[in-house]
């Protein structure tokens, strides 16, 4: 695996070469900074868990915030998500463009299920840019693509803004001078009842009620992350926190981590003991481990440093005191069916 840990962002200039090696580093799993007409994204292939974890990584983020998943047209997102008609009509006059909307993603879908932080949602938009486009084209896989600045500051806008923040994590920015729209895009969430606007952006509430009707807005410009709630996050069965091997209850799933870990244990987020690894399995195990006959979900420490803030975070959401039985981990059939027969075989070692 291509992996650039360490070493310094290549800023490149536009070629077809560029684009390639672009291309390649995707494929590969690693990082590369992309222009968007709205601003410049972080991205990473939105169907490895492990890439997406590096994009948490390298923007230092205490949380982990669902991503945008960038994708060359409706068709590839119809591939991810349930494209309702009323995307459909969204997406015939915005896209592409700057109008990120939320779905409920579709029960085969191929993506990274840390892209949307466990949701069962995912938040899609086609990118108006033709280095964006370009890169979609040549990688062949949707992107995951925050807004390549570190957590807590301001979007990027050109090629050097990114270079100046990142340091080590990222292969390659793509330089492709300033975006033309400079503000992030409008994020729709069509995943309920009525449509709400999570954050205002480029296309305005009276262009999209153009297209389908009253739409309300989540509210301030403070955007509703999803991730900020709790129930969002719980698993159907209790889950504990800082659990060592001798604490361990009874009929609990025991979730560890490190090569110290008792070998017995259901299911081990990174063996080697790494948090970027430990972060990429994180939601998958946890849904792996929620399933009848299982009375919690025991976890070991997670060393709180690094990605291991993020992770302990939404560890403490899942093991919060819950007043109500909503979970946000619904586990299709099929996928459950093949994590416990992964389960089953870790058991045994
Ligand atoms: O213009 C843009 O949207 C840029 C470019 C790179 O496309 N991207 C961007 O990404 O601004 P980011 O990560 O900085 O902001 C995306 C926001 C997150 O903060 C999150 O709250 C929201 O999108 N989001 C993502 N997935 C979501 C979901 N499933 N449900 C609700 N909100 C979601
Ligand atoms: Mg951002």
């Amino acid at each position: 695996m291509t992996n650039n840990q360490g070493n310094e962002p290549r800023l490149l200039d536009v070629s077809p070469e560029t684009i390639d090696a672009a291309a390649s580093a995707i494929k590969n799993g690693g990082l590369v900074a992309f222009p968007t007409e709205t601003v410049y994204g972080l991205g990473a292939d939105a169907t490895s868990d492990d890439a997406v974890a590096k994009i948490f990584e390298a923007k230092s983020r205490p949380t982990f915030n669902p991503l945008i998943v960038h994708v060359k047209d409706a068709g590839q997102a119809a591939l991810l998500v349930e494209f309702t008609p009323t995307a459909q009509k969204l997406a015939q006059k915005f896209w592409p463009g700057p109008l990120t909307m939320v779905l409920k993603r579709s029960a085969s879908s191929p993506l990274s299920l840390l892209v949307s932080a466990g949701l069962d949602t995912v938040a899609v938009r086609v990118p108006n840019h033709i280095i964006a486009q370009a890169l979609l084209e040549r990688s062949g896989v949707p992107l995951a693509a925050p807004s390549a600045n570190k957590s807590g500051t301001v979007s990027s806008t050109a090629g050097m803004h990114v270079a100046s923040q990142f340091r080590n994590g990222v292969e390659i920015i793509i330089d492709g001078g300033s975006c033309p729209v400079g503000i992030e895009s409008t994020i729709i969430d069509l995943s309920g009842a009525t449509p709400v606007i999570l954050r205002p952006g480029a296309i305005t509430k009276e262009e999209i009620e153009a297209e389908i009707g009253s739409v309300s807005f989540a509210g301030g410009d403070e955007i509703k992350a999803p991730g900020m709630m709790k129930s969002h996050y719980a698993p159907s069965i209790p889950l504990r926190m800082n659990v060592t091997p001798e604490g361990r209850n009874k009929g609990e799933a025991f979730l560890t981590f490190g090569p110290d870990a008792p070998r017995r244990a259901a299911l081990n987020l990174s063996k080697a003991g790494d948090l970027r690894e430990a972060a990429a399995n994180l939601f998958t195990m946890i849904r792996a481990l929620d399933q009848p006959g299982i009375r919690g979900i025991a976890v070991m420490p997670i060393p709180d440093t690094g990605l291991g803030h993020a992770i302990n975070d939404r560890l403490m959401r899942a093991a919060a005191p819950r007043d109500d039985d909503t979970s946000g981990f619904s586990c299709s059939g099929s996928f459950e069916t093949k994590m416990q027969n992964f389960v089953k075989l870790e058991g045994k070692n």
